[in-house]
This record gives structure tokens, C-alpha cells and sequence, in this order.
């Protein structure tokens, strides 16, 4: 199991299943299987895995803590990274195919409908982890403050949620399906901060004194 986990054909081959929904999307639109809408679809497809993505990335650290496998961890920062990439992709279809980079209509589109400003406000927040998502930022602004910027990403998450609700006009048990999801993995994170604390005050603050790895979030 160790040497599966470990293995860089293993890192590999996730790299290559992030990329499925991808590679569906392209065949579907050879196909001419993007319905009669082709970008509601295009969008609502990359928005749904840009929402996946963040939701996967959030179930790494509780999973490795549960079921042992510390290991997962190798696959965070390209969880992660894929759900920029997917959420850059929905951005760029809002940005240039809906919208035409059509500036004045962006600012106020982002003013005026509240999912598109919480969508954005997740967005947004995404930039700086993507950017400072390598051992050399995490060295650079050290553990503790890297671990304070990366909690970002359970806003992000948030945020993700609420846009989705907002923009569904009836049947909202999609988002409310994420919104149980993503409370349960921020509800396990507030729970082992807790446990952290009160069970274990010297190695808590051991960690806190030197904190040296990015696990924490
Ligand atoms: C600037 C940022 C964003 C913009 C402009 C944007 C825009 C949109 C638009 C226009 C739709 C389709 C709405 C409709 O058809 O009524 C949509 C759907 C969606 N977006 Fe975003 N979005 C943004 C960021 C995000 C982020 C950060 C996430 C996730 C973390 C996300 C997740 C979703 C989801 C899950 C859907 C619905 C997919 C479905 O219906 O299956 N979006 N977004």
C-alpha cells in the first residue's frame, strides 16, 4: 500500500483522472453533444468540477487522519491545483464566451447579481493559493502564516456553495448536498483544532512554536 501511495506512476495516474472531466467535455463537443445551450453547459460543467475539486481537496486531510494513510497528502497540492484550473477554466468561459471581455459588463454584472459576486469573491481567493501552492512559499512565508493564507480556501469552498444556491432557481438539493458536504469537512477541522487543544496542549503548542510542513488545513 505504502509503495502504491508513494509511487510516482500513482501521482501520475491521478493527474491523468483529474483530467477526465477534461477530456469528457472535448469529446462531448466533437460529438456535438453540448445540448442546444453549449456554453450553460460548458459553464455549469466546469463550475460543478471547480466546486468537486475544492470539496475533494478538503476531504484530504480528514481522510489521511482517519483511515491512516498520511501518504494522501502527495496529492493535495494537485487537488488543489485542479480546482483552480477548473475554476479558471469556468471563469474564462463567463469572462470570454458569455461576456465577450466585456469590461463594463463584468463590473457590473459582479455588482448587481449577488452569485456572480460571491462566485467571484471564491474565485478571487483562489489566485494567491494557487500562486503560493510550492515548497519554496511555503518556506518563504513559513508554516504558520502559509497555513493562515491557505485556510482561505474553506472561504472559497463557502463561497462556492452559497453562489450555487443562489443561482438555482427551485430545486436546491444539489447545493444543499455540497453545503452538507462542505459543513461536515469544515465541522471535522473545527473538531480536531478543538481536540488538538484541550487533549494534546503540549503538542499543540510544540506545532504552533515550529510549525514546518503545510498539513494543517
Ligand atoms: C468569477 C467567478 C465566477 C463566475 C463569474 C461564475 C459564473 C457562473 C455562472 C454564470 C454560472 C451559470 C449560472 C446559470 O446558468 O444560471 C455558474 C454556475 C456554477 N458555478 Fe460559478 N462562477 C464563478 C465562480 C465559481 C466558483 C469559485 C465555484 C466553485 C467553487 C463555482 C461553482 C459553480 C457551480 C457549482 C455552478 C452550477 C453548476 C450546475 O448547475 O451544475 N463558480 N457560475
Amino acid at each position: 500500500m505504502n509503495a502504491f501511495l508513494t509511487s510516482k506512476w500513482t501521482k501520475a495516474g491521478v493527474f491523468l483522472l483529474c483530467l477526465v472531466p477534461l477530456a469528457n467535455l472535448i469529446m462531448e463537443a466533437i460529438r456535438g453533444e453540448l445540448t442546444a445551450n453549449p456554453i450553460e453547459f460548458v459553464t455549469h460543467a466546469t463550475g460543478d468540477w471547480t466546486l468537486r475539486f475544492v470539496v475533494i481537496t478538503l476531504a484530504v486531510s480528514p481522510l489521511r487522519r482517519i483511515l491512516h494513510i498520511p501518504q494522501l497528502i502527495r496529492f493535495r497540492r494537485m487537488l488543489g491545483l485542479f480546482a483552480f484550473f477548473y475554476g479558471c477554466l469556468h471563469f474564462s468561459m463567463w469572462i470570454g464566451v458569455d461576456k465577450f471581455f466585456d469590461w463594463h459588463d463584468m463590473i457590473a454584472d459582479v455588482e448587481k447579481r449577488r452569485f456572480i459576486t460571491v462566485g467571484f469573491l471564491g474565485f478571487v481567493l483562489m489566485i494567491p493559493l494557487a500562486i503560493t501552492s510550492t515548497a519554496g512559499w511555503i518556506r518563504r512565508l513559513g508554516g504558520r502564516r502559509w497555513q493562515m493564507l491557505h485556510r482561505a480556501i474553506y472561504v472559497t469552498a463557502a463561497a462556492g456553495v452559497i453562489h450555487y444556491y443562489w443561482l438555482v432557481k427551485s430545486d436546491v438539493r444539489k447545493p444543499l448536498e455540497y453545503a452538507y458536504m462542505v459543513g461536515a469537512l469544515l465541522a471535522w477541522r473545527l473538531g480536531s483544532w478543538f481536540y488538538d487543544k484541550w487533549q494534546r496542549p503540549a503538542a499543540g503548542a510544540v506545532s504552533a512554536k515550529h510549525p514546518t510542513t503545510a498539513e494543517g488545513i
